[in-house]
């Protein structure tokens, strides 16, 4: 099997400030539903934000559930129509619950805003985003973000849970991608 070689030009976020910005979040997290009463379900949205919820949820220390949904854009991802298509639905029932979506990144904001409308209307009682990565200069719509990890540049990044091609997940580390790996 290769080895991930010579494929980014530069890392973004180490492994240490990963680690140490998941603590924080956590403590952010915990803080903010302090003394509510209602269930909380973490949705993770698969695949990109499995490590960083994984890594997440094992710091928080509160009593809640997990689930996963998988979207996709419409059409080639450069359509900006904002219609998202569910390829796995969630398994429990949210109504009346507050659930708290975990995104691995925020690009033009599009799947973050059909995902927040589309849980509210399944009568959760509250909807917040914990999102480990946020691109603001390319944001199409407004959604509003509970909770970033990092804001970072317009570039293409790989690692802890993003792809390129399915790829690169695995890296421990958030990386920009060579501009030659995908033009
Ligand atoms: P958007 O906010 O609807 O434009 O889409 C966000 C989705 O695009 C994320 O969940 C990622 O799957 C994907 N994405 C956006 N930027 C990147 C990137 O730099 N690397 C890997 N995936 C990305
Ligand atoms: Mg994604």
């Amino acid at each position: 099997m290769n080895k991930i070689d010579n494929i980014y030009k530069e890392i973004l976020v180490s492994e240490e400030e990963l680690d140490e910005r998941l603590e924080e979040l956590a403590k952010d997290i915990m803080k903010s539903y302090e003394g509510e009463k209602e269930e909380l379900v973490v949705i993770g949205i698969l695949r990109g934000a499995v490590i960083f919820m994984t890594n997440l949820i094992t710091k928080l220390d509160m009593e809640l559930t997990i689930d996963f949904m998988a979207v996709s854009s419409y059409g080639s991802s450069s359509v900006s129509s904002g219609v998202v298509r569910i390829l796995k639905d969630l398994e429990e029932e949210i109504a009346g619950k507050n659930i708290l979506i975990v995104e691995d990144i925020i690009d033009t904001g599009l799947t973050l805003s059909y995902l927040t409308d589309n849980l509210r209307k399944r009568g959760a009682k509250s909807v917040k985003i914990a999102t480990l990565l946020d691109k603001p200069d390319r944001r199409k719509v407004d959604v509003n973000v509970d909770f970033v990890g990092f804001r970072i540049p317009d570039e293409f990044v790989v690692g802890y849970g993003l792809d390129y091609n399915q790829k690169y997940r695995n890296l421990p580390f958030v990386a920009a991608l060579k501009e030659e790996v995908y033009s």
